[in-house]
């Protein structure tokens, strides 16, 4: 038997409205759960460790978080593949050298690259969320097939991918609360930065447009007051 319908459960996210922001600490915090927890499977392709430091990662920090990596820069002389410790200019490292690799060490499944899921997913932060906080076990009568996990969120309600996060699955440096919603809340800010780094920039700019807006009609009100104020 097939699953019915999904479930999603809306969250309250800093980057909402036209006010939107990204909580940098909060990003920083999603990081650590994507490099503690989902980065031994997942790639984030899209990511360049030097944009970390939109985050407010320092040089330093990205400098020794791509150095802790190889990268291969094509082939010596000798036909040997050059390897090189990573620079802040590489796509953060993938887990796996291919899809091969990749769905061999995950049971035939394939993780997919995190870079932008929470814009291709419908309602992806809501999504993302549902989807790491709702394993649960299956209703009576549900057949979940061979090494596959119950899961309401995932269309077909079963994913190969187990639960990934439990309560104190990390351990904050700030302090924050590391129970396992607020550790996905975390982890999923991190994703839709990831997917939408402009957001910030593009929510100031509408700002502005409307501000500008407001002005430039207050004063095209008062310029017609004056043209036709002779005129009952
Ligand atoms: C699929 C997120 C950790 C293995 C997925 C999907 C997302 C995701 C968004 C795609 C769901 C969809 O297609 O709609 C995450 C996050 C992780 C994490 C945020 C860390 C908190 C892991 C880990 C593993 C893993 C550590 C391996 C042990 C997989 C696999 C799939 C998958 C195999 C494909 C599932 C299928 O197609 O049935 N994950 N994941 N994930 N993930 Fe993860």
């Amino acid at each position: 038997s097939g699953g019915g319908e999904t479930l999603l459960e809306k969250q309250a996210w800093t980057w909402q409205g036209v006010f939107g922001h990204y909580d940098k600490p909060q990003l920083r915090r999603g990081l650590q759960v994507y490099r503690e927890v989902c980065a031994s499977c997942h790639s984030l392709n899209l990511v360049r460790y030097r944009n970390l430091t939109e985050i407010g990662l320092t040089e330093e920090e990205v400098k020794a978080y791509a150095a802790q990596f190889e990268y291969q820069d094509g082939f010596d002389d000798a036909g040997e593949p050059k390897i090189r410790p990573g620079l802040p200019a590489d796509p953060l490292k993938a887990p796996f050298s291919n899809e091969k690799a990749a769905r061999a060490a995950n049971g035939g499944a394939l993780p997919p690259d995190l870079s932008l899921m929470a814009k291709a997913r419908p309602n992806g932060p809501d999504y993302l969320y549902t989807l790491l906080t709702a394993y649960r076990d299956p209703p009576a009568g549900f057949h979940l097939m061979e090494g596959m996990n119950y899961n309401p969120a995932f269309p077909g309600n079963q994913i190969a991918m187990p639960q990934m996060i439990f309560d104190d699955s990390v351990t904050y440096a700030d302090g924050a609360s590391t129970e396992r919603h607020a550790i996905s809340r975390d982890v999923v800010a991190f994703l839709n930065w990831a997917a939408e780094p402009e957001l910030e920039a593009r929510k100031a700019l509408g700002l502005k447009v409307m501000i500008f807006l407001g002005v430039f009609t207050a004063l095209f009100y008062a310029l017609k007051r004056q043209i036709w104020k002779r005129i009952e």
